[in-house]
């Protein structure tokens, strides 16, 4: 996959580009990564990407002519693919949008700095614009980064088989059960005994258990839009069962419930 990213700031990915995953990626040939800097297509004497906004108001506009020429050329090599402006006004990155964009020939990424990029630029050149969360940064370089760290793992190939994406948290829809490696104690706590048992169906079982429960405690509003197999929907129904029994042991131990009173 062939990815460019357009920015005023390339040598901040020199970094990105040499760690982990996306260095092994590359160095396999499976992703073309390029920082392309967006100065390099101002055709002024002093390299100017950004100018005040038309009808005033805070801040500073990225200019549209070096950010065409540089999506151009970026095109150029990159000619099968999407084109993705980083900005807080984008849609929310998820983990179905990172596997869809891993699926693409080529990315575009175009990162914002100041108070965004002149409009014409999203109109014309812009497939989709996304946000890595509600909050504002100083540019979209680590959103870039962000994202292209979701993507490039999911590209077929990329990772491993002992650390393959289809267990990532997310990935089936809930969060990752918890880890634990050696030693067997440390700090006063012990690894869960089924763990050790070597019983291989007894463990996936349990890890699909905690998963679930995790997803409960954490990020209810996961399961509230899942459709919950016949074994996720039996665990879920003991725990609920547990959990009624505790509470109604607890209320019959209060002594106001001894005495009658609510
Ligand atoms: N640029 C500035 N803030 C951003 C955000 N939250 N997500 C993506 N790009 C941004």
């Amino acid at each position: 996959m062939h990815i460019a990213v357009l920015t005023i700031f390339p040598a901040m990915f020199d970094l990105f580009w040499e760690h982990g995953i996306v260095r092994r990626a590359a160095s396999e040939g499976l992703i073309q990564p390029q920082a392309v800097d967006i100065r390099a297509f101002t055709q002024d004497r002093h390299q100017v990407t950004d100018d005040r906004p038309y009808g005033g108001g805070c801040g500073m506009v990225m200019k549209p002519e070096p950010l065409a020429r540089a999506v151009e050329a970026a095109r150029n090599r990159i000619n099968e693919g999407v084109t993705v402006l980083l900005s807080p006004r984008g849609d929310k990155l998820s983990q179905q949008t990172a596997e869809g964009l891993a699926r693409q020939r080529g990315l575009i990424f175009i990162c914002g700095r100041y108070e965004g990029v002149d409009a014409r630029i999203v109109h014309r050149h812009v497939d989709c614009e996304l946000s890595i969360g509600d909050y504002v940064l100083s540019g979209g370089e680590l959103a870039a980064m962000v994202a292209m760290d979701a993507v490039i793992r999911l590209i077929p190939g990329v990772l491993g088989g002992s650390d393959s994406a289809a267990c990532d948290s997310f990935s089936n829809g809930l969060l990752e059960h918890e880890h634990y490696t050696r030693p067997r104690e440390f700090d006063g706590q012990t690894v869960p005994e089924i763990l050790l048992s070597g019983d291989h169906q007894a463990i996936a079982h349990w890890r699909r258990k905690m998963a679930l429960i995790e997803t409960l405690l954490r990020r209810p509003d996961l399961l509230e839009s899942r459709r919950l197999d016949a074994d996720e929907t039996d665990i879920l129904r003991q725990w609920s069962q547990k959990l009624k029994r505790i509470l109604k042991d607890q209320t019959a131990h209060r002594p106001d419930s001894l005495s009658g009173r609510q």
